[in-house]
C-alpha cells in the first residue's frame, strides 16, 4: 500500500505571508529539509493565491508540492472573483484544499459545493485535499461520526475508485483549529481517523480506499506532534501556526519522521 510508505506533512498559511515572505519561507524550508528523501515524506505548502507562481519558481516541485487554499467548481465562466483549476494548473499547483473549516464556517460553503470542487479539481488533474471536521456543538450532541461520514459521502460523491489515489483527506475538528483551538487528544483523533478509513473503504473498496492518506490538523504543535503521528490511523499532519516559521516546521518534521517510521516498521512486523 503506497500510503504506508511515506509520511504526509503540510502547512496552510491561511491569509498570512506576502509573496516575498512565502518565497523566503519556502527557500528556507527546502534548504533545511533537503537531506530528507522525498520517498520518505510528501511535503506540501498551501500559500495565498497571489504568491503561487513565485512560490513555484522558488523551490523544485519534487521537493515541495504546492497547493491552493480554494478553487471554483467550474473551469471558466461568469464567476467574478473566483479562481479556476486551469489557472492553478498553469501556476504549477499540485493540490487544492477543498472545504477548509474556515471556508465552511466563515464563508458558509456546503457539502454539495465541496463535492463540485472535488470533481472539478480531479478533472483538471489536481489532487483535492478534502477537509472534514465537526463543530464543538456537533461533538457535544454526539454526532461527530455522522457529520464526518456525511461530509465524506457528499464531498466524494461521484469520485471513481481509480481516481481515489489523487485524494487526500484532512481531519480538522473545528474546535481544535486556530488560536482558540484545543488540540484533539490522540485517542479521539485516532477514533475519528478509523471512522474516516472505514468510510473511504465503503466508498472506494478496500484497496483504493485503504490507500487514501488521512492527515490530522488542528493545533498540532511541537509537544503533541509525536504522540499524534504514533497513532495507527494517522498518516500525516496538517499544520497551521506551528509550521509558519520554516525552522519550527523543520523541527516538527525531525521529531515526527522517526516516530512515523518506527510505527510503520512495527506494523510490518505484525
Ligand atoms: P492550526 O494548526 O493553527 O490550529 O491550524 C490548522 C489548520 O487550519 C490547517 O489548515
Amino acid at each position: 500500500m503506497d500510503r504506508r510508505k511515506k509520511i504526509y506533512l503540510g502547512t496552510n498559511t491561511k491569509m498570512y505571508k506576502t509573496t516575498a515572505q512565502t518565497v523566503a519561507f519556502l527557500k528556507r524550508l527546502n534548504q533545511l529539509t533537503k537531506d530528507i528523501s522525498r520517498d520518505r515524506m510528501e511535503l506540501f505548502v498551501i500559500p495565498s493565491y497571489p504568491s503561487l507562481a513565485a512560490a513555484r519558481e522558488s523551490v523544485p516541485r519534487q521537493s515541495v508540492s504546492l497547493g491552493a487554499q480554494n478553487m471554483a467548481w467550474e473551469e471558466e465562466g461568469q464567476f467574478t472573483g473566483e479562481i479556476s483549476p486551469l489557472m492553478l494548473q498553469e501556476a504549477g499547483v499540485d493540490l487544492v484544499m477543498v472545504g477548509h473549516s474556515e471556508r465552511r464556517h466563515v464563508f458558509r460553503e456546503t457539502n454539495e459545493e465541496e463535492n463540485k470542487k472535488v470533481l472539478c479539481a480531479l478533472k483538471a488533474g489536481l489532487s483535492p485535499l478534502l477537509c472534514v471536521g465537526e463543530t464543538a456543538g456537533e461533538k457535544g450532541f454526539g454526532i461527530a461520526e455522522e457529520v464526518i461520514r456525511t461530509q465524506l459521502k457528499i464531498g466524494l460523491y461521484g469520485v471513481m475508485p481509480c481516481e481515489a489515489r489523487k485524494i487526500r483527506i484532512a481531519y480538522e475538528p473545528v474546535w481544535a483549529i486556530g488560536v482558540n483551538g484545543e488540540p484533539a487528544s490522540k485517542e479521539y483523533a485516532d477514533q475519528i481517523h478509523t471512522v474516516i478509513r472505514r468510510t473511504l473503504t465503503e466508498l472506494f473498496g478496500a484497496e483504493a480506499g485503504g490507500d487514501v492518506p488521512v492527515l490530522y490538523g488542528g493545533s498540532v504543535n511541537p509537544q503533541n506532534a509525536e504522540e499524534l503521528i504514533w497513532m495507527p490511523g494517522i498518516d500525516g499532519l496538517f499544520i497551521g501556526r506551528s509550521a509558519w516559521d520554516a525552522d519550527n516546521f523543520n523541527a516538527v518534521i525531525r521529531k515526527v519522521l522517526p516516530v512515523f517510521e518506527e510505527k510503520r516498521a512495527g506494523e510490518g512486523a505484525e
